[in-house]
């Protein structure tokens, strides 16, 4: 299987400090990462560098065969080749614009503006990846009025939309509540199961929102990888705790994960 996504030996330094610090990682066609560990461990620095909006400072990085900053390789056109959805992004993205718009202009470069003369095919499947995140009832609401959740599944379909062969979430059920989190897991494990989708990588603070079908785990602490490997070996209680810096039992519960501190003695 080709690497969709290849790092060796990548640091990105700024003011002196490693936020990513000498990682080497891969990334193959078909599979589904979960990124985990604290708050500044470098997670959506990580998922920056993926998406090729970040450059290594030293080491190389390789995006869908191409290497960033390498002879011949245009990030322009590398671009339209990875979905992202994260914070970030919805900052950047119109208020007044519609959800259908929203995901339709996805199509036509980043934060692009509405206009008028969309082909219907782009409209058909903007409609399609909508639906399949529960949003049809929403097309005509304006992106600045959703609630949380379901603004990120309107960043999902959006994500979709330029049919990437890299898809990237960062934290993707923050915010959600109990059931909204259930809902976009189910979601989510569909997506992560279905043999054409794009390879996918997540950032999550929380184990319990790993959906089924995610088949790899890297956890990072303090820019560096502390655990990388299929999720059965690799997401255990031993690395938890390294990665969270605190004993932490984490339990396989048939098809989901969930973790917690030992009790005081
Ligand atoms: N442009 C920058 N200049 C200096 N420091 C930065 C810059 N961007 C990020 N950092 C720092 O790098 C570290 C890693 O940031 P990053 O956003 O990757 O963390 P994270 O793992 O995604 O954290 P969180 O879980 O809080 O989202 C943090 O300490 C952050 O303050
Ligand atoms: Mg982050």
């Amino acid at each position: 299987m080709s690497d969709v996504l290849e790092l060796v030996d990548v640091s990105v330094v700024r003011d002196g400090r490693a936020l990513v610090d000498d990682v080497s990682w891969s990334v193959k066609e078909g599979e589904r990462w979960v990124i985990l560990g604290p708050n500044g461990a470098g997670k959506t620095t990580l998922l920056n560098l993926a998406s090729s909006y970040l450059f290594p400072s030293t080491g190389t990085a390789t995006i869908l065969g191409e290497q960033l900053g390498g002879v011949g390789t245009d990030v322009f056109e590398l671009r339209p080749r990875i979905g992202m959805a994260g914070v970030a992004m919805a900052d950047k993205l119109p208020k007044r614009q519609t959800v259908l718009q929203t995901v339709l202009t996805a199509a036509y470069g980043m934060t692009a503006t509405w206009h008028e003369n969309y082909e219907a095919v782009d409209e058909e499947r903007a409609r399609a990846f909508l639906d399949r995140l529960g949003m049809t009832e929403y097309l005509d609401r304006k992106f600045g009025t959703l609630s949380e959740g379901e603004r990120k599944r309107t960043l999902i379909a959006r994500a979709m939309m330029t049919d990437p062969e890299l898809l990237l979430l960062d934290e993707p059920a923050a915010g959600l509540d109990l059931g909204g989190r259930e809902d976009l897991v189910r979601r989510l494990g569909r997506l992560a199961r279905d043999p054409f989708a794009p390879s996918m990588i997540m950032v999550t603070h929380h184990v319990e929102e790993i959906a089924p079908g995610f088949t790899h785990v890297l956890m990072i602490r303090q820019g560096k990888i502390l655990a990388a490997g299929p999720m059965e070996t690799e997401l255990s209680s031993r690395n938890l705790s390294l990665c969270f810096g605190l004993p932490l039992i984490v339990e396989n519960t048939g098809d989901r994960y969930t973790a917690h501190g030992l009790p005081l003695s």
